[in-house]
């Protein structure tokens, strides 16, 4: 069966000092408070994913990285690579944030390598999709769901795909308080799997862990889990509080 996973995206956020209390607090409030079996993945800017690292060794707390090269080495001046990550004990690899997509041109073709570059590393891609307010409002949602998630997932072996963690993420609800309810969530993540499983049959479309992200809060997080096809979350501004992102990893259902 899938698991429930809740992943906290820093973004550009994380002083030394920073980082060194959240990661602590958080991996103290997860071993006394949190018991419904989450994989917790913290992903701190490159810098600070070593010290992540230190501090939640021996824990069920994992850490990720927000991008990877799609290269395995070379010149490539202000990048990182998978296996850099890997060797550090990495995870997880965020791929295509709709941030990574609008600011810095990331489109599905690249992101389809970075997805193979990690996998090749043992690293968990979170492949993130996500349709603006204007695609929404269009219409195109549905269509812009599907060509991000074939054109960057499905040129993966059924095992492969397997191994991978989607999530979904509506960029007119990130950052912006304005939540999906949980019935627009439920909706595309109901699709994703279908888009699935049409091509990789039903038992590999339910194996894969799908997130929601997009305002996460401790307030709604319950309601966006209870869903039959939103399998926790990826989460912004909320992941920065050690009290909030524990309690949306207690929004788990148990
Ligand atoms: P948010 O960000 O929770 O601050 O909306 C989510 C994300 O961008 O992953």
């Amino acid at each position: 069966m899938r698991k429930y996973i809740v992943a906290g995206n820093w973004k550009m956020n994380g002083t030394l000092e920073e980082t060194q209390i959240l990661a602590s607090e958080v991996v103290n409030m997860y071993n006394d408070e949190v018991n419904n079996g989450v994989v917790a993945v913290l992903c701190p800017p490159f810098i600070g994913i070593a010290e992540v690292l230190r501090l939640t060794r021996g824990s069920e707390v994992k850490a990720g990285a927000q991008n990877c090269h799609q290269e395995l080495s070379g010149a490539f001046t202000g990048e990182v690579s998978a296996p850099i990550l890997a060797s550090f004990g990495v995870n997880y690899v965020i791929i295509g944030h709709s941030e990574r997509r609008e600011y810095f041109g990331e489109e599905n073709a690249l992101l389809a390598k970075k997805v193979d570059q990690a996998q090749a590393n043992q690293l968990i891609p979170i492949y993130c999709c996500g349709e603006t307010l204007s695609q929404r409002e269009g219409g195109a949602h549905f269509q812009v769901i599907e060509q991000q998630v074939k054109e960057g997932l499905f040129h993966l072996n059924a095992e492969k795909l397997q191994q991978t963690v989607i999530a979904y993420e509506p960029v007119w609800a990130i950052g912006t308080g304005k939540t999906a309810s949980a019935e627009q969530a439920q909706e595309i993540h109901a699709f994703i799997r279908s888009l699935i499983a049409i091509t990789y049959g039903s038992d590999v479309a339910d194996s894969i862990s799908i997130l929601y992200g997009g305002s996460v809060k401790p307030t709604n997080a319950a309601e966006l889990f209870a869903m039959a096809d939103i399998d926790g979350g990826l989460i912004g501004g909320a992941a920065l509080k050690s009290r909030d992102f524990i309690d949306i990893c207690k929004a788990v259902p148990a």
